[in-house]
């Protein structure tokens, strides 16, 4: 008697243990990031602020010091949206690279930027900072701009 109440013990609690694993494996393929990334916002001005300024400076005019940073005020290079997007997710010299597939593991690594936050940041710097750039790039056009997978330049 005693020893079967123990067997049944034992399967309740095995059965708990299973219940609590199953959903871990479930789990295990590698979702889709979410449009918002793991920064948790969309908006450039946003993106921006958290990620792009402490090198950039708020203001966009850039910094010397330790390091140059460029301005993106009056800098003619932002005529080119697409060629934002390539520095922006492929990385250049000392400015890393924000694409999913250049940094390691998307949810453990610093930050990364979906299609839709590069094409939106890209947008704010062009429509701040004393520029006025009036052809927004899409998030399909840098879509196609990604740099090939572990394949650094
Ligand atoms: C750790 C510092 C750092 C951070 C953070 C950073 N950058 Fe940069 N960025 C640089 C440096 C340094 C360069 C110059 C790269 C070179 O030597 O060509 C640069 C260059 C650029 C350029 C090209 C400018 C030009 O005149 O050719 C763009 C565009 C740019 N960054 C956008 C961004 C955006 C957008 C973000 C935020 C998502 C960002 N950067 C975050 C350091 C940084």
């Amino acid at each position: 008697m005693t020893a079967r109440k123990h067997r049944s013990r034992w399967t309740a609690a095995l059965c708990l243990l299973a219940l609590a694993i199953a959903p871990v494996l479930a789990d295990e393929a590698a979702p889709e990031p979410p449009p918002e990334g793991n920064l948790g916002t969309t908006s450039g001005a946003e993106i921006y602020a958290q990620v792009c300024q402490g090198c950039h400076m708020p203001d966009g005019k850039g910094a010397v010091g330790g390091g140059s940073y460029p301005a993106f005020a009056g800098n003619a290079n932002m005529a080119s949206s697409r060629y934002m997007a390539v520095v922006i997710l492929g990385g250049r010299r000392n400015m890393p690279a924000f694409s999913p597939e250049r940094t390691i593991g998307p949810y453990f690594e610093p930050v990364f930027l979906t299609d839709v936050q590069v094409a939106n940041v890209i947008n704010h710097i062009r429509t701040n900072f004393g520029n006025d750039y009036r052809d927004p790039i899409t998030a399909a056009e840098v879509k196609a701009l990604h740099p090939q997978k572990g394949t650094p330049e």
